[in-house]
């Protein structure tokens, strides 16, 4: 179980030393959502933050995810600068076997995103070019939504179809991950929780993040 704490629940003014907090605290992977207020209504940070997150915590893997309209432009960038993994949205590519090589070739993880209303099975050719497949489980673009409940049987349909392909990937799953259903997400089969306000919103960054990963009992 992996987790990765979104940076952009973190305090916007002070993202490197929320990114230290976070790493002291446990966490696996940091989460950086780059938006372009285009594919989502929002705008985020853009990929130069990446090189700045990289530079200051080499070790941790970054994990980027892109939404984007046009993610292709992006992604030398981003590997170059240091993402370790580059997760692009099913709904933005025309030639999402392409995207997945030419992340790979560059030696970066590949993900795909599924926005909650794109169904698992779009990916039954893709299996063996992906190392990542994040489910959405908010519609992308805002921290802080509501965890839509149907998401945890499309994780058990992706567990399915990877236990009946060839490929390996991870599962990930991001928006609305709390403590509260982070036992139900992993009984489902994420092998991923990415939580912004589930950590930064929290007083006990540690504590969070192993409630998350479900070493330590839930009081509240
Ligand atoms: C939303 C982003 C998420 C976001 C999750 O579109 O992709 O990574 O930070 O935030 P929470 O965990 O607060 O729902
Ligand atoms: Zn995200």
């Amino acid at each position: 179980m992996f987790i990765a704490p979104s940076l952009l629940a973190a305090h916007p003014g002070r993202l490197e030393a929320e990114a230290e907090a976070a790493i002291q605290a446990g966490a696996d992977w940091l989460h950086v959502d780059i938006m372009d207020g285009h594919f989502v209504p929002a705008i985020s940070m853009g990929p130069r933050l990446i090189k700045a997150l990289h530079d200051a915590e080499p070790a941790v893997p970054l994990d980027v995810h892109l939404m984007v309209s046009s993610p292709a432009q992006f992604i030398a960038d981003c590997v170059n600068w240091g993402a370790a993994s580059l997760t692009v949205h099913y709904e933005t590519c025309h030639h999402l076997h392409g995207v997945l090589q030419q992340i790979r070739s560059l030696g970066c993880k590949a993900g795909v995103a599924l926005n909650p209303h794109t169904p698992t099975n779009v990916l039954q050719c893709l299996l063996g070019d992906l190392d990542t497949v994040l489910l959405m489980a908010v519609n992308p673009g805002f921290g802080g939504q509501r965890f839509i409940p149907f998401t945890l049987e499309k994780i058990r349909q992706l567990s399915n179809l990877r236990d009946g392909s060839s490929g390996y990937f991870l599962i990930s799953v991001d928006g609305g991950v709390g403590i509260s259903n982070a036992a139900l997400i992993r009984e489902a089969g994420a092998d991923v929780l990415i939580a912004g306000s589930a950590v930064f919103g929290s007083d006990d960054y540690s504590q969070a993040i192993e409630q998350l990963r479900g070493k330590q009992t839930v009081t509240k």
